[in-house]
């Protein structure tokens, strides 16, 4: 496909047109939490970005006052992506000069109709954002079964990484999980059908009952709602991640010494744990005030003394134009290491509140790259941080 597309994909042509894995040496695979030492990491691009046609998953997910309901299904602006780039561009250039390698995502042709034997959806989203779709687990890198239909193929835009990944850390295993169907037959097509006319009282009402869109005939998580605290896990229930897809986490990560919780919110779209519940550093979890904890989940942290804060106003109060999240991307940070986190730079309040928990902060201009995926958190995936597995809930 044209490179001209695709200005920051990661692999150079020379590179795959070789036929030999890339070794790189030192190359290193192993993250526990969203805290230690961040020393390698996978930054997103906007590039070719589209959006995609609904479908029953991406109906669910957007808010009843979201531009994104109605919008025209189609590649983004030339003029959005270029801005998009420029921010992530400039988010990867302040974290290499902090030591810290970053890859991008490699070139997938996304303008084509995506066609299945179960179903068919206009075209593909994009290489924003890898935190959706990558679960670094310790040693492995697991692609995760997501539930938009248009993200079907997403993982494409990481096999070359992940291939490279796998033969230079000798250690590392990159997994695929269950490839989920998607057909009709996977939601509930009524309930879809009547989701736009939804208040959002009623879609809360929804929420609180655990009625989402999805059923359990297929295996469904995105990466986004699974935190990561060393030995415990917690999964976020709702929108993109059904029980069957906790059951899978269970099942699979269990046996491997890790403790899986459930965790939900109440909230009328509960998607991506990271802007409602964010580990800050060992003890500390900030909490989006709209969206408390359900009964009884809180118990873990307190007995073990986590303290928990509630993060403060965003600084927006709408979300940038064709944007799928919502305001509190202000909580979605990037924590660099146990006294460093990367804020966004127009959110003020909640650089101050990370200044007063004592942390430095660095100030990173993304907001017009939200459209395209969401926060700093979101447009990341981890790679390598020092530290080991702890157990920080004995
Ligand atoms: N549900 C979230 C997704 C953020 C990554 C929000 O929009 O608040």
């Amino acid at each position: 496909i044209s490179n001209d597309f695709y200005p920051n994909a990661s692999l150079p042509l020379e590179r795959k047109e070789s036929g030999v894995p890339y070794v790189r040496p030192g190359l290193h695979v192993e993250s526990y939490n969203d805290f230690d030492p961040l020393r390698h990491v996978i930054v997103g691009i906007a590039d070719n970005q589209h959006i995609p046609e609904a479908c029953p998953a991406s109906n669910e997910k957007i808010p009843a006052d979201s531009p994104m309901r109605g919008s025209k299904a189609g590649r983004r602006t030339q003029e959005s992506i270029d801005r998009a780039n420029e921010c992530l561009n400039g988010f990867a250039q302040i974290l290499e000069n902090r030591g810290i390698i970053v890859d991008r995502p490699g070139a997938v042709d996304w303008h084509d109709r995506i066609n299945t034997p179960d179903f068919s959806i206009s075209s593909g989203f994009g290489c924003m954002p890898p935190r959706d779709c990558l679960l670094t687990m310790g040693k492995s890198i697991l692609m995760a079964p997501m539930s938009f239909r248009s993200r079907y193929f997403e993982y494409l835009a990481y096999t070359d990484l992940l291939r490279e990944y796998f033969e230079s850390d000798q250690k590392c295993m990159i997994e695929q999980a269950p490839r989920p169907r998607l057909s009709d037959d996977s939601f509930r097509m009524d309930y879809v059908a009547a989701y736009e006319y939804l208040s959002d009282e009623e879609t809360m009402a929804r929420s609180l009952n655990k009625e989402y869109s999805t059923k359990e005939t297929d295996i469904l998580f995105d990466a986004a709602d699974v935190m990561r605290l060393g030995k415990d896990i917690f999964v976020q229930h709702g929108l993109t991640t059904n029980l069957a897809g906790i059951h899978w986490i269970k099942r699979k990560y269990e046996p491997m010494g890790y403790r899986i919780h459930t965790l939900s919110f109440a909230d009328n779209h509960p998607i991506h744990i990271d802007a409602t519940f964010c580990p800050l550093r060992p003890g500390l979890m900030l909490l989006n005030p709209h969206r408390p904890l359900f009964a009884g989940q809180r118990e873990i942290f307190e007995k073990n003394d986590w303290q928990i804060v509630e993060a403060v106003k965003p600084a927006w109060d709408n979300p940038p134009p064709l944007c799928y999240s919502s305001t509190w991307l202000s909580m979605n940070t990037l924590i660099i290491d146990h006294k460093t986190v990367c804020v966004e730079a127009s959110e003020k309040a909640q650089m101050e509140q990370f200044d007063k928990l004592g942390f430095n902060v660095i100030p990173v201009d993304l907001r017009d790259a939200y459209a395209f995926g969401g926060g700093l958190h979101c447009a990341t995936a981890d790679v390598w941080r020092e530290g080991k597995c702890e157990d920080y809930f004995p």
